[in-house]
């Protein structure tokens, strides 16, 4: 597999690199028609934003709402996008994530069937729908470098994988951020003009709120970890982290409810600080701060007894628990 090239973001000429990836776009795509679909996360948000300098309405963007993202998400990146004067549609795909997830407790296996559904049921029938013959993908270099190591499954890597897309799904993709890294994606972010709070926004994977659910990924386990999720989210706004995350435990452990013993759900946090999520370390947080969020989980959830920290690096820990 031949290496791919990278540009660091300190060496990028912002302006030149623009400019570069809109005319490659333009000339690839030529008076054809593209699709992508947005999440929301920095890469998606700038291959959007770029897609449609070069490409105008030629580009059709989607939000697929697969059912697995964080409360009021959908709504609230397609509003930002309207914004931009950048109109985005949502496909609620969330019962075929469902159904592909049910009775899969295994790590990859889950990945997988996101991968598989994502692609195949709904991505790729929306480019026949289209009549698209290119996806732009928000893929990045640590993305490539992660999933070639074998790290992780990305859901966004398939040539260097040796997938061709045009074989297994029908379509053909554009990568314009695949020689950078983060800190240069947010640096073209930044040049085309997106808001703040999106180029610099907390990383949230691809696998969405499944990478944060131990065992099945059930729609009720989902909305459980969804409200530990917007829970803490609110309580941690102000933390200086890198990422920070709530997960949903597959052991229950007996508790205390009205004076009985109950058996319940295990929520865990995890904050950290790194600088490219190779690397990670626990944030110190204030035991204030800590016992806080602990309180108002399981004032506000029922179901759930227990709330713990993760204490451990990354290695041996990853970030996600997924
Ligand atoms: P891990 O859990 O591998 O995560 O230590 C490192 C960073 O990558 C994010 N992550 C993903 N991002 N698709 C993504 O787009 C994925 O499948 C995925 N898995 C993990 C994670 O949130 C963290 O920032």
């Amino acid at each position: 597999m031949a290496k791919m090239k990278e540009i660091k973001a300190k060496n990028m000429n912002v302006e030149k690199f623009i400019a570069g990836k809109v005319k490659d776009i333009q000339q690839a795509v030529g008076d054809g028609l593209a699709i992508n679909a947005l999440s929301g996360g920095v890469d998606s948000s700038v291959v959007t934003v770029l897609g449609h300098r070069a490409l105008g309405k030629n580009l059709k963007t989607y939000f697929i709402d697969n059912g697995i993202m964080r409360e009021g998400e959908p709504a609230r990146v397609v509003a930002t996008f309207k914004k931009m004067g950048i109109p985005v549609e949502i496909i609620d795909a969330s019962k075929a994530f469902f159904a592909a997830l049910k009775g899969v407790a295994d790590p990859e296996e889950k990945r997988e069937a996101i991968t598989q559904t994502f692609y195949k049921k709904i991505f790729g029938k929306l480019v026949v729908k289209s009549k698209a013959t290119y996806l732009l993908q928000g893929t990045i270099l640590t993305d490539v470098d992660e999933t070639v190591a074998g790290i992780k499954r990305q859901h966004n890597v398939f040539e260097q994988l040796g997938i061709d897309p045009q074989k297994a799904f029908g379509y053909k993709i554009l990568e314009p951020l695949i020689e950078l890294r983060k800190d240069g994606v947010r640096k073209v972010g930044r040049g085309l003009g997106l808001p703040e709070a999106v180029f610099e926004r907390m990383p949230f994977p691809g696998p969405a709120l499944a990478a944060r659910v131990i065992g099945e990924t059930s729609p009720d386990r989902i909305a459980l970890v969804r409200k530990a999720t917007a829970i803490m989210e609110k309580t941690f706004k102000d933390v200086d982290a890198f990422q920070y995350m709530a997960i949903l435990h597959e052991d229950r452990v007996t508790g205390m409810r009205d004076n009985k013993r109950v058996f319940g759900n295990q929520i865990e946090i995890r904050c950290w600080d790194s600088v490219d999520a190779r690397k990670a370390r626990p944030t110190r947080l204030s035991f204030d701060l800590l016992e806080s969020v602990a309180k108002k989980i399981t004032k506000n959830i029922p179901e759930v007894v227990s709330v713990t920290y993760n204490i451990t690096s990354k290695p041996t820990s990853t970030m996600e628990a997924v």
